[in-house]
């Protein structure tokens, strides 16, 4: 454990993933900032990816997990803030590549997808691998860049 908080947040299609999740940082000892949703009542994930984004800018919390039944809906949805980097991830290749090259500060994991296992290897991973810097620097500032795009010669 390391002082940062960790926002979480799910769908019902991941609550049950998210549970686990939570014991795992509880028992690890870091600060849990736990946003729901908290049992199978389906909901709208972007609303819970929402909730996760803006514990971020508000400085509630210094990263973000974000689970539901795909992880899709929740990269997509965290990916359209322009502060987030949400890296969906499957496999501990990807968990610790998105922090050394993406600096990701959110992992976003499919509960339909993955086993509580590999999604909690998934998360030690994410928490214990820092970025690399150097020569991704520049390519993570690019993404920074990207917030508010305009496609040239469309006028939009
Ligand atoms: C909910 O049924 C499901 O669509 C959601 O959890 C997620 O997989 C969407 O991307």
């Amino acid at each position: 454990m390391d002082g940062r908080v960790v926002a979480i947040g799910a769908d019902h299609g991941g609550v049950s993933l998210k549970s686990s999740l939570v014991s795992w940082l509880s028992d690890a000892g870091y600060p849990v900032l736990d946003l729901g949703t908290d049992g199978p009542v389906p909901v709208d994930y972007p609303d819970f990816a929402g909730a996760v984004a803006c514990a971020l800018r508000q400085g509630e919390a210094d990263v973000g997990i974000a689970v539901c039944g795909s992880g899709i809906g929740m990269s997509i949805a965290l990916n359209r803030y322009h502060w987030i980097r949400a890296a969906l991830c499957s496999d501990v290749t990807a968990a610790r590549l998105c922090r050394e090259h993406n600096n990701a500060n959110v992992l976003a994991m499919g509960a339909r997808v993955i086993d509580e296992q590999t999604a909690i290897a998934c998360l030690e991973t994410f928490l214990r691998t820092g970025f690399d810097g150097g020569r991704h620097e520049r390519r993570v500032a690019k993404l920074s860049a990207l917030s508010g795009p305009t496609l040239s010669g469309t006028g939009s």
